[in-house]
């Protein structure tokens, strides 16, 4: 069988989310009239910063849409949340194309990167942990550690000048094509909570209270605008509720990702075929 390409999925563009903040949105098929978002960021103040560097799926698509948004030698900074492999699609293109542009990542994120990927140049990097930040001229970005996290290098960030926040893997949820969580079904975000422990199953085994302070650390940033490398954008209640859809995870069981069953699903048409 022949599950679906990135050509199914609707046509998805750069929009503005806050004042200087750019979405830069791509698609996954996910099946049944759904798509994963595979988001970036591009901040595109006095020192434009390019947030994650997309899919390798969607490198040529990705490469488009930021360069649309901002000129490649204008980039002074790429923001790499973590190593993972649908965050760093475009990165030595980026590094590439944007001669000025320094990587801010981590020790371990360029020393998991150093097993899939050719040397990355250290003299263009800088290396900063959660509560570190870097002045991007007309702001200063905070990293923090996100709430969900499905590597260990992850760091989330905090644009305290607009109030728009990069939460990375957290708040993922599949979407019938909105980008904007006032355009999603509450059905399908009804489904957060499941991606959430999909993502960070070792939510099982939090406690509460110390989860719950981290959580509440988050949410103190006091972000108005939070983007996400998988899920809609989220503002006002819908942010409220993700951030208590949070602290509910903690200690509760693990939410099951389909199996088996799905799998069969997917292949009967296949199987019909080869008996037809
Ligand atoms: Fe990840
Ligand atoms: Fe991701």
């Amino acid at each position: 069988m022949n599950l679906p390409s990135i050509n199914d999925v609707p046509a998805t563009r750069p929009h503005r989310i806050a004042p200087d903040t750019w979405l830069i949105p791509n698609l996954a098929p996910a099946g049944e009239g759904l798509y994963l978002p595979v988001n970036s960021m591009v901040i595109r103040g006095r020192e434009p910063v390019i947030v994650d560097t997309g899919a390798p799926l969607h490198r040529a698509l990705w490469l488009d849409k930021v360069f649309s948004v901002v000129e490649p030698e204008d980039v002074r900074w790429i923001f790499l949340s973590h190593d993972d492999g649908d965050h760093t699609g475009g990165l030595l293109e980026a590094l590439e194309r944007c001669p000025n542009a320094t990587l801010v990542t981590n020790f371990f994120s360029v020393e998991r990167l150093a097993l899939e990927k050719p040397a990355l140049p250290l003299h263009r990097m800088r290396w900063i942990e959660p509560g570190g930040s870097f002045d991007a001229g007309d702001r200063v970005l905070h990293l923090f550690r996100p709430p969900i996290f499905d590597g260990p290098t992850s760091r989330g960030l905090f644009d305290p000048k607009t109030a728009a926040m990069w939460i990375v893997d957290s708040f993922a949820c599949l979407t019938p094509g909105a980008l904007d969580a006032e355009d999603v079904p509450a059905a399908a975000l009804a489904q957060m909570p499941a991606m959430n422990s999909a993502v960070a199953p070792w939510h099982a085994w939090l406690d509460r209270s110390s989860y719950g302070r981290h959580v509440d650390a988050v949410e103190a940033f006091g972000a108005t605008t939070v983007a996400s490398a998988h899920g809609p954008v989220l503002r006002g209640e819908r942010l409220d509720d993700a951030f208590d859809g949070l602290r509910g995870l903690a200690g509760a069981p693990i939410i099951p990702m389909p199996g088996q069953e799905l799998l069969d699903t997917l292949l009967a048409p296949t199987l019909m075929e080869a008996v037809a």
